[in-house]
């Protein structure tokens, strides 16, 4: 298949080596003059796994290409649109410009047989209005909703969980193009779904406010295991050996963060406001609420653990992503803290594997360590915020010798606590002492 894709960033341009890996004839489109320089000789503009390797085979074979030329788009026959819905700045609800710029660069080089296959998250019902405006080229628009996970997204593109295809009524014509499209994924027997345009959208957004629901659960068990004095980790484990709950997205600590949970659950709740629904979706806001209390529940714990002020005092915050094995620092809840803690007057020094650049052109004012032990060196406390390996494979024993206060607030609860405990550390776990 001839394949275009717009929006060439954590979804796209993994979405665009993927399908070109699987054999079709991609070219990637992106307004970024840099991100498309950089894709265009292999080198991915931010970390995902596996993806560098991916794109060096995918150019090399001549299957992708990447421009900031939309006309490219005209060889194509079936269009990706993959661009970003942020928060829009004064608001709740998501930001679709991007959305529309990529429809409107589409639009001249639709043609009756093409289909335009929106991936984007967008509240339930846009995409019934952008069909509106693709109808008379004779195109057809179809919504197939993605779920990757950033550090896991090749997998999850070339191999995905299930796929939803949301369609007009009686549009099997686009159907049989994406069956076309992801036949290697239809042979391994993924389950495939076919909805209305309306549910295909809000099946996206559902599933991420499922989650977001079961982690800040967790955290509220969290804050009611704090009070007295319970092990919101053990609480875990055994709700998780019911398998009506199940032990994934179960982790209590400093909650979620990312370019996709928070915005999606408020843009979520802006669209249940405009339907006349608020109350639907009243519980998300708890949801909100809770979680972005765990992150000034670290920074109250690291303040207590210092005696009441952190003016001073060196805090290592360990991790600046929103999660390991990403470089994605958008609305990170370990940069929060760490943020707190220097406006508190700490002199934080942060450090992660992959984050700091991110981190440095969004906090400046932050100190970031190149090395883990240049962060512990000297400190009075040490924050784990962020799960990455290096950082809870660390030897309690060794990183000892380094600080100048062996007290660790781990905010993931990633850390063998009786490990660190017995190498004389004083240890806070989130909802577990
Ligand atoms: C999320 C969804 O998991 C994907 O299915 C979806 O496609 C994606 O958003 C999206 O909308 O594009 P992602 O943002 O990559 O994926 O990250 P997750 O793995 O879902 O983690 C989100 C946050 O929740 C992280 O900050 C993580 O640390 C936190 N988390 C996760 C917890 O605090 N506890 C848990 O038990 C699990």
């Amino acid at each position: 298949m001839r394949i275009s894709v717009t929006g060439c960033g954590y979804l796209g341009a993994v979405h665009a080596a993927a399908m070109a890996q699987l054999g079709h004839d991609v070219i990637g489109i992106d307004v970024d003059e840099a991100k498309i320089a950089a894709l265009a000789v292999g080198r991915p503009p931010f970390y995902e796994p596996g993806l560098s390797e991916l794109l060096t085979e995918t150019i090399a074979s001549g299957r992708l290409r990447f421009t900031t030329d939309a006309s490219q788009a005209f060889d194509a026959t079936v269009h990706f649109i993959a661009v970003g819905t942020p928060q829009t700045r004064d608001g709740n609800a998501a930001d679709l410009r991007f959305v529309d710029a990529a429809v409107d660069a589409l639009l001249p080089h639709l043609e009756p047989g093409h289909v335009v296959v929106g991936k984007s998250t967008v509240p339930v019902g846009t995409s019934a209005a952008l069909a509106e405006r693709i109808r008379p080229t004779g195109a057809r628009l179809l919504w197939n909703p993605e779920f990757l996970r950033e550090g896991y997204a090749v997998r999850d593109t070339v191999e995905p969980d299930r796929l939803v295809y949301g369609v007009e009524t009686g549009d099997e014509a686009s159907v049989a193009v994406l069956d076309e499209v992801y036949a290697h994924a239809l042979e391994k027997g993924t389950p495939r779904m076919v909805t209305d345009l309306a549910t295909a959208e809000l099946v996206k957004v559902a599933a991420n406010a499922y989650l977001a629901t079961k982690i800040s659960f967790i955290n509220a068990m969290a804050e009611i295991a704090e009070a007295t004095g319970a092990d919101v980790t053990q609480l875990a484990d055994a709700l998780g050996y019911d398998n009506r709950i199940g032990r994934r997205f179960l982790n209590a600590g400093v909650g979620f963060g990312g370019g996709c949970l928070p915005k999606d659950i408020r843009a979520f709740t802006a669209r249940a406001d405009e339907l006349g629904r608020s109350d639907a979706l009243a519980f998300l806001k708890e949801v909100d609420a809770i979680n972005l209390r765990r992150r000034r529940r670290v920074v109250d714990l690291a303040t207590a653990e210092l005696g009441g002020s952190v003016v001073g005092r060196k805090v290592a915050v360990l991790g600046v992503t929103f999660k390991p094995h990403s470089d994605d620092v958008r609305d990170s809840p370990a940069l929060d803290v760490a943020v707190a803690l220097k406006g508190l007057g700490a002199n934080v020094v942060a450090a992660d594997p992959r984050g700091v650049a991110n981190a440095r052109a969004r906090h400046p004012q932050l100190e970031y360590a190149e090395e883990t032990k240049d962060a512990l060196r000297g400190a009075d406390l040490v924050i784990l915020v962020t799960e990455w390996p290096e950082y809870t494979g660390l030897d309690p024993v060794a990183t000892r010798e380094l600080v100048a206060q062996p007290i660790v607030i781990d905010g993931r609860n990633a850390l063998d606590r009786d490990a660190w405990a017995a190498a004389g550390w004083r240890y806070r776990g989130m909802g577990r002492s």
